[in-house]
């Protein structure tokens, strides 16, 4: 099964892409962790990447684009994936086609979870993650069991460097101008399921969940 999770910062992509992991054991490819991973590492494309994160502007699509094709060529992608922040831009939508042609893939479903900007301020600033498994939490909608341990791993929860109220602000421009308008690029396909992404999170879980069958 091949989905994409499509929603704004803050949406709640991440949090129910491990849902989706640990009913359907497939691998959840988020570029965000990609990139945090390799900022972390201190590769090029980590450091060309990090100034663009820093101010809540999306990274050149040439490499997400070069990031997408390798993971996505990997063995254990055959059996279905979880996009989550990927594509964000026409360019990237339009690259996702061509590669999923060529590997004999195509999209199952997307799903769009559906959050008013209002709301997302509070679930950013609030977010704790964890940078050993990508999981999301939130210090008061989503608390982890143990405070600033994480449920799946064990690791130590941090606070995003781009989780601030003036990045979050930025986060939401780039996400209207160059994301939003991919919605109808879907639509038009008829892969397009929408959730709203405002109710509690075991609500959507199920959602989606029964959607995907
Ligand atoms: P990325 O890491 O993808 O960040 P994002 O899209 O801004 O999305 P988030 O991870 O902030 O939100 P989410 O939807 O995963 O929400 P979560 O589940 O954590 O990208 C970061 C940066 O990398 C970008 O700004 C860009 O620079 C770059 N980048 C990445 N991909 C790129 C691409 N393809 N092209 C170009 N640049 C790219 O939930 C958020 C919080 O809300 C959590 O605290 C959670 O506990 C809580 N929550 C979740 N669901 C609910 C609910 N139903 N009710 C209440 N609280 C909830
Ligand atoms: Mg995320
Ligand atoms: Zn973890």
């Amino acid at each position: 099964m091949n989905i994409m999770l499509f929603g704004a910062p803050g949406a709640g992509k991440g949090t129910q892409a491990k849902y989706i992991i640990d009913q359907y054991g497939i691998p959840q490819i988020s570029t965000g962790d990609m990139l945090r991973a390799a900022i972390s590492e201190g590769t090029t494309m980590g450091m060309e990447a990090k100034g663009f994160m820093d101010d809540g502007k999306l990274v050149p699509d040439s490499t997400i684009i070069g990031i997408i094709k390798d993971r996505l060529s990997q063995e254990d992608c055959k059996d279905g994936f979880i996009l989550d922040g990927f594509p964000r831009t026409l360019a990237q939508a339009e690259a996702l086609e061509e590669l999923l042609k060529d590997l004999n893939m195509s999209l199952d479903k997307v799903i769009s979870l559906n959050v008013p900007d209002e709301l997302i301020v509070d679930r950013i600033t609030g977010r704790r993650v964890c940078p050993a498994c990508g999981a999301s939490f939130h210090v008061e909608f989503n608390p982890s069991k143990v405070a600033g341990k994480c449920d799946y791993c064990g690791g130590d929860l941090v606070t995003r460097k781009d989780d601030t109220k003036e990045t979050v602000e930025n986060r939401l421009v780039s996400y209207h101008e160059q994301t939003a308008p991919l919605f109808h690029f879907y639509k038009d396909k008829g892969v397009m399921a929408e959730i709203d992404g405002t109710k509690d999170i075991n609500v959507i879980k199920e959602e989606i969940f029964s959607i995907l069958g």
